[in-house]
């Protein structure tokens, strides 16, 4: 009976069955002056609890006005693909990776639709540095409510031949690094907020190259996505939900052997590889109010090649 009374008392002990995280505590560790932006005071209605007047259209429930996000990976690829959707959506932008100067590509597309944009170097492997890129979060808009887990890296090496560094390099970035970042985004985020997994159908199939680690990872996020939902869709009113992509073009891909995409088509039922502006709107649903009873899944987007 004890060990159950102690462990309900974790379950309610780190901030509450609700609520944030104190943001005032936040911003002294975080340690930096607030300089320049007008910081927003805390609000008592979160823009996703208003009441939805009637007169609420099914699209403007896709919309992401006034809202914060922060994007893993977003220096190439995918990732800079989401930046620029959800900044289409209406929402600033938190953006982190290891090449600043890709990142800063990325926050000029940002900032050319007319949304506000901090890039903060970042190498997901490392907890401080997760936790300083919501820190950065706080410290410029006070909020975060849409955490995109991007950032990733791919390897395909025969499990006889792998190192035991090879394989924990990826499971690092790939799932640690999405750990990290859930936990320093919990923290902070309020009811109605929204994180999601990038994670890959390699996490569900096999697709003919050795990827160990990768598909390990990618199905590790899967059953990490499922048990954060059930700590905070309830408790805290943070939706955790994860993609599945199939191929889309990107420097990842560029790195696969000559004719291996070519022979994965015929997988595919809608007979191709994907756009990544295909993906960004299944992103969208998800961190938006339009995903809001959605939670703790894994939406494949893939042309259906799980079904083949
Ligand atoms: N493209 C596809 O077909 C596909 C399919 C399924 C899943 N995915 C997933 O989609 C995500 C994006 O991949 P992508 O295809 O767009 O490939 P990409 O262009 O290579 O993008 C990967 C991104 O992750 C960042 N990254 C890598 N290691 C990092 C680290 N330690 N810390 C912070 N950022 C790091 C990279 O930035 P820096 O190098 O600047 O750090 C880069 O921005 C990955 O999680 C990938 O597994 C892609």
């Amino acid at each position: 009976m004890a060990r159950v009374t102690a462990l309900l008392g974790a379950l309610t002990s780190d901030d509450g069955p609700l609520g944030p995280g104190s943001r005032s505590t936040l911003r002294h560790r975080a340690g930096v002056p607030f300089v320049g932006t007008p910081v927003r005071a805390h609000r008592a209605v979160h823009p996703a609890q208003r009441v939805r007047s009637p007169a609420v259209g099914i699209l403007d429930r896709f919309r992401l006005d006034d809202r914060v996000a922060v994007v893993t990976g977003a220096s190439s690829g995918l990732g800079a693909v989401f930046a620029r959707t959800l900044a289409e959506a209406g929402a600033d932008l938190v953006l982190g990776a290891r090449r600043e100067h890709r990142l800063g590509e990325t926050r000029a597309e940002v900032e050319k639709l007319g949304r506000r944009c901090v890039t903060v170097r970042t190498d997901v492997s490392s907890p401080e540095d997760c936790q300083a890129l919501v820190d950065a979060a706080m410290t410029e808009f006070d909020r975060v409510d849409v955490l995109v887990n991007n950032a990733g890296i791919g390897t395909a090496v025969p499990a006889t031949r792998e190192t035991p560094e090879q394989f924990r390099s990826v499971i690092d970035v790939n799932l640690n690094g999405c750990y990290w970042m859930a936990q320093a985004a919990a923290k902070v985020m309020a009811p109605g907020s929204s994180i999601v997994n990038i994670s890959s159908v390699l996490g569900m199939t096999t697709a003919g190259l050795p990827q160990a680690a990768y598909t390990s990872s990618k199905a590790g996020l899967i059953g990490l996505t499922r048990d954060l939902a059930q700590q905070w869709s309830g408790r805290k009113g943070i939706r955790v939900n994860a993609l599945a992509p199939g191929f889309f073009t990107s420097e990842m891909t560029d790195t696969y052997p000559e004719g291996y995409l070519e022979s994965q088509k015929q997988r595919i039922l809608a007979g191709r590889i994907g756009d990544p502006d295909e993906l960004a709107a299944a992103l969208v649903f998800l961190a938006s109010d339009a995903g809001s009873y959605v939670t703790g899944v894994t939406l494949p987007v893939e042309g259906g090649l799980l079904t083949s």
